[in-house]
């Protein structure tokens, strides 16, 4: 039987899509193991949640750095350690540096709440509550150098009803993404995409 799939997650918020990563290893649903967790806020909801599940975590600040290469050096050699074979983005709020995207081309990947190419960067939900979209939702994407414009791997839509608060809305859009997230990964690991 082919070993588990090791992955890091990088996250700097509440961690709610690796609290669902975590939830379908756990049901036998996603061949990996979540073997790091990548933060560069030391405060993150997410470290906290990470080591309830007993998942090593890898905390630094990039204010302690020079620059994007320092910081993602450091990062990769941590990666290396724990012998990483695909990043899982899920709320890591900086750009990907060429010295990550060289180490793992082809091996990142990051959601986003929104269906690409529409409203891409921060505040998506909110960004597409504004404009008054009928239809926005969630995307997965390959991480190239750019926010948010790597290939998409898969989207799935969340419908905006009238009444919908903005908070409605974002509830709706973690619901989907909790669920397409572990699926998406799943079927990446079986065609050998991390490996
Ligand atoms: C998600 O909504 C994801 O789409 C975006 O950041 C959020 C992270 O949420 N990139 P959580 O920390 O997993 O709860």
């Amino acid at each position: 039987m082919k070993a588990k799939t090791k992955l890091a997650v990088f996250a700097s918020g509440t961690g709610s899509n690796f609290v669902a990563i975590q939830a379908a290893i756990e049901q036998g649903e996603l061949d990996a193991e979540v073997v790091l967790v990548v933060s560069d806020q030391a405060n993150a909801l997410v470290l906290d949640k990470a080591k309830a599940f007993g998942v090593e975590t890898f905390v630094f600040d990039p204010k302690a750095f020079t620059n994007k290469a320092a910081f993602e050096s450091k990062i990769v050699e941590a990666l290396h350690i724990k012998a990483v074979e695909g990043i899982i983005l899920a709320g890591y709020m900086r750009l990907i540096g060429p010295t990550l995207l060289h180490a793992f081309e082809g091996r990142i990947i990051n959601i986003h709440p929104s269906l690409l190419p529409s409203f891409k960067g921060l505040d998506a939900i909110g960004q597409a509550f504004e404009a008054g979209v009928k239809i926005t939702g969630v995307t997965i994407h390959y991480v190239d150098a750019g926010m948010d414009t790597g290939r998409i791997i898969a989207q799935a839509c969340v419908a905006i009803d009238d009444a919908d608060t903005r908070a409605m809305l974002q509830t709706n859009i973690q619901q989907v993404e909790h669920k397409l997230y572990p699926e998406t990964i799943q079927t990446l690991i079986t065609k050998g995409d991390f490996s």
